[in-house]
C-alpha cells in the first residue's frame, strides 16, 4: 500500500474548493471531503472532484443500526470514492454490514476505515460521561481490534499511535493519521502533533493534512514539502 498525503478540503462551498484545487494545475492530490462540504453541496461535489481525476476519502463517519449503515454504504459505493469511514462504536455487526453494503456487484469496494475514539474525547469525559472505565489507549486498541475482526482495512488514529496499531494488528492494517504539522508551523487546535517526517518514521500509511496546506499562502509548495517529507 503506497504512502500518501491526503489534503483535508475543509471548505464550505464548491467554489472555494474548486478554486483551491485549480491552483494545483496538472497535479491531482488525494483529497478528503468531510461533512461540511458534503452536506453543503451534496454528492455532486464528490462526482465533480472525481471527474477532475482526484482520489477521494469521503469522511462522513457513519454510525447507525447495521441495516441503515449497510444501505447508506450501498449508495456511497456508487460515488466511486477511494476511501470512506464509520465509527467502530457501532459494533462489529454494523461494521460487517457496512462492508457488505460498500462492496459493488463486481466485488470491488472503497477502502473502509474506522474511527476509534474521537481525538476530542479525553479519558476524563469518557469515564464521566460515557461510563467507559478503561484507559483511553486501551479503548482505542480494543476498537481497532474490532475493526480488524470485522474485516475493515484500518483505522483513523494519531500518528503517535500508528506504530502500536501496526505492532498489534499487522503492517497491512492501515493507519490514517491527522494531527500533522510542519516543524516550524502553528499547531492551532491540534494537541498531539507530529511532523510528516516523524509520521513516516512511526509508520503512518496516509497522513491527513488540512490547514498546514489549505491556509498556506502557497498551498502547492506546502503540499510538495509535505509529500517530500512523508513519501520521499
Ligand atoms: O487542519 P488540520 O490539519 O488540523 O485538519 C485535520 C483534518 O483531520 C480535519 O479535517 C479534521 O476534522 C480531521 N480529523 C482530525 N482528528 C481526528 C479525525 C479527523 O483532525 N481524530
Amino acid at each position: 500500500m503506497g504512502k500518501d498525503v491526503i489534503i483535508a478540503c475543509d471548505f464550505s462551498s464548491r467554489e472555494q474548493t474548486l478554486s483551491f484545487l485549480d491552483r494545483f494545475e496538472g497535479k491531482k492530490p488525494f483529497v478528503k471531503i468531510g461533512m461540511e462540504l458534503f452536506y453543503a453541496e451534496g454528492p455532486e461535489i464528490v462526482r465533480e472532484i472525481k471527474r477532475r481525476g482526484h482520489r477521494i476519502f469521503l469522511d462522513l463517519k457513519l454510525c447507525d443500526i447495521p441495516n441503515t449503515v449497510q444501505k447508506a454504504m450501498r449508495v456511497l459505493s456508487r460515488l466511486e470514492v477511494d476511501m470512506t469511514n464509520l465509527h467502530a462504536f457501532g459494533t462489529v455487526a454494523m461494521m460487517e454490514a457496512a462492508l457488505e453494503g460498500l462492496t459493488r456487484p463486481d466485488g470491488t469496494r472503497p477502502l473502509l476505515i474506522a474511527v476509534t475514539q474521537l481525538t476530542s474525547t479525553d479519558e476524563e469525559r469518557m469515564r464521566r460521561e460515557l461510563w467507559i472505565e478503561k484507559p483511553l489507549d486501551e479503548v482505542v486498541m480494543q476498537y481497532a481490534g474490532l475493526a480488524r475482526s470485522a474485516g475493515l482495512d484500518g483505522v483513523v488514529c494519531s500518528p503517535l499511535e500508528a506504530g502500536k496499531v501496526h505492532a498489534a494488528l499487522g503492517a497491512e492494517f492501515l493507519t490514517v493519521t491527522p494531527g500533522v504539522r510542519f516543524a516550524d508551523g502553528d499547531a492551532g487546535d491540534q494537541k498531539r502533533v507530529t511532523t510528516p517526517a516523524r509520521a513516516r518514521e512511526i509508520g503512518s500509511d496516509y497522513i491527513v493534512v488540512g490547514r498546514p496546506i489549505t491556509a498556506d499562502p502557497d498551498p502547492v509548495e506546502a503540499y510538495a514539502r509535505c509529500m517530500a517529507e512523508f513519501v520521499g
